[in-house]
């Protein structure tokens, strides 16, 4: 159906990841010539708002990113043109009647299809999903809705959501986002792994000591603190992206690259996890600090946060795979906001060499002289690998040194956002970088009997300065499986 035509619905069309994320995505995709030609953009949102006024909002969140080229401006004229807004309440079915209506005029009697971003709060969701699905699904192609976290708080209130969702559409209709899967060096670790000889025998017990998994941002939650204490870094970003980007490290070589076979494997993976306890994590909070006559304020000075609030800004917490390829390797994670650094990266500590050939030219930190393979997903994209290497000279001394694929000097090329490769995979229909019902529930069944117990315990974060490396706490954790987290040197 080359004719067909594509709206694009964004339901929260004036909240943040919104203007931050899906305009300039989708503006991003219309630059590279990546969207169908028939495609209309809608905004829908609550607030009372012209065509015109929408543009001019949207124009503010759109950059040239390529701004080289010359005809950047010139394009965000094009796009614009091809927005609309509607207002409307998110339960109203009167006005997705109307929204209907107004799409349908665009489509000009052809085949349509209808993609619906729901960039709303968990609590009016379902409601957005029934009277989109109900009234706002007249297309004679596809309906697709894409969803993003919270999905639920724990297993029951994610079953509980699941349940909703699927009275209105079919699992194949639903796009649930996770915007690490997105991210250039996530999708790569596959094709490091299964288009390379020299890692995939290496990746197992037999070679792997430990492997990490390190999240961490140099900001607090100031501004949406409200909305992160019901939730806390532990759902915010273990139980979805560190989670999965484990999932794709850990997983068996899927039977095909379709999502099918690939999302069977993630799932066989997290339902071969240990379910966490308290004696496995270790979380903080962050306390105000005064660094070089500047002061940041303390997780709890946030207005929207409640006194006394035990939300974690950081935890960190050590995961065992019970299969046969890892038994016994722990898969560290850490996770935390207002930390020194802004980075993501996933760092595999190999075992020792076995003899002592070289040991004594290694200096006596035999454990640092292993070989490490770091990814580094962001920012600076990189993979590289520590290797001995001699010094050059008459001598015999042995140096840590990397083979280095620093993604700035090899490619020259921006990488995409995230969200622009996964909108062009919904509008596409591929599901590969989606999550599937039952990779939500495996998530949820490994994380939720540990939040319980941290909240029926009322189990106090060990305090951390704002731009610090976190609470100790993360160290003696590591320690119990004599590991050392590499980020720290
Ligand atoms: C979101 C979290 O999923 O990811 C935020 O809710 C976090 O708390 C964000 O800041 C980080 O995403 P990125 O792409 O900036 O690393």
């Amino acid at each position: 159906e080359n004719d067909a035509t594509v709206s694009i619905i964004v339901v929260g069309a004036s909240g943040d990841l919104a203007k931050k994320k899906i305009f300039p995505a989708l503006f991003a995709l219309f630059y590279e010539d990546c969207l169908p030609e028939h495609f209309t953009v809608y905004g829908y949102a609550r607030s009372k708002m012209t065509d015109a006024e929408f543009r001019n909002m949207v124009s503010e969140t759109l950059t040239c990113r390529i701004d080289k080229r010359v005809n950047c401006v010139e394009k965000m004229d094009q796009f614009l043109t091809r927005c609309f807004y509607h207002s409307g309440q998110y339960d109203s079915m009167q006005s997705f009647v109307e929204l209907d209506k107004k799409m349908k005029h665009h489509e000009d009697g052809r085949f349509s299809n209808r993609l619906f971003y729901l960039s709303i709060p968990p609590n009016i969701f379902i409601d957005a999903v029934r009277c989109a699905s109900m009234s706002a699904s007249s297309g004679n192609g596809w309906t697709r809705v894409i969803v993003e976290k919270p999905f639920g708080r724990d297993s029951e209130s994610s079953a509980a959501l699941t349940k909703s969702l699927k009275l209105y559409l079919e699992e194949d209709q639903i796009f649930r986002i996770d915007h690490y899967l997105g991210k250039e060096l996530v999708e790569n670790l596959s094709v490091l792994r299964f288009s390379n000889l020299i890692f995939e025998p290496l990746w197992s017990r037999q070679y792997i000591r430990n492997v990490q998994m390190i999240f961490s941002e140099d900001f607090g939650t100031e501004g949406h603190g409200g909305y992160f204490d019901n939730y806390g870094i532990i759902r915010d970003i273990m139980q979805n992206h560190l989670l999965q980007i484990l999932a794709l490290f850990a997983m068996e070589t899927p039977v095909s690259l379709d999502a099918e076979d690939i999302r069977n494997e993630k799932v066989k993976v997290l339902r071969s996890m240990r379910p966490l306890t308290l004696d496995d994590v270790v979380i903080g909070q962050y306390k105000s600090h005064t660094k070089g006559g500047m002061s940041f304020p303390a997780y709890t000075d946030d207005k929207t946060v409640p006194k006394g609030s035990l939300t974690p800004t950081f935890a960190a917490a050590a995961l065992f795979i019970d299969n046969s390829r890892w038994d016994g390797v722990p898969f560290l994670m850490k996770a935390g906001k207002a930390l020194h650094n802004k980075k993501a990266e996933i760092r595999v500590q190999f075992r020792h060499v076995p003899g002592n050939l070289y040991n004594r030219n290694l200096g006596t930190d035999l454990d640092r002289a292993t070989n490490e393979l770091v990814i580094r997903v962001q920012p600076d994209e990189a993979i590289y690998l520590k290797i001995n290497n001699k010094v050059p000279g008459l001598g015999m001394r042995l140096d840590r040194s990397k083979l280095n694929l620093h993604y700035a000097a090899r490619y020259s090329k921006e990488i995409p956002d995230a969200y622009e490769r996964l909108l062009l995979d919904a509008i596409g229909g591929e599901r590969r970088l989606f999550i599937r019902s039952d990779e939500l529930d495996a998530a949820w069944t490994l994380f939720t009997p540990l939040l319980k117990e941290l909240e029926e315990k009322k189990i106090t974060p060990e305090c951390y300065p704002y731009g610090s490396r976190g609470p100790v706490g993360a160290h003696y954790l590591a320690a119990r499986y004599n590991v050392r987290w590499g980020d720290l040197g």
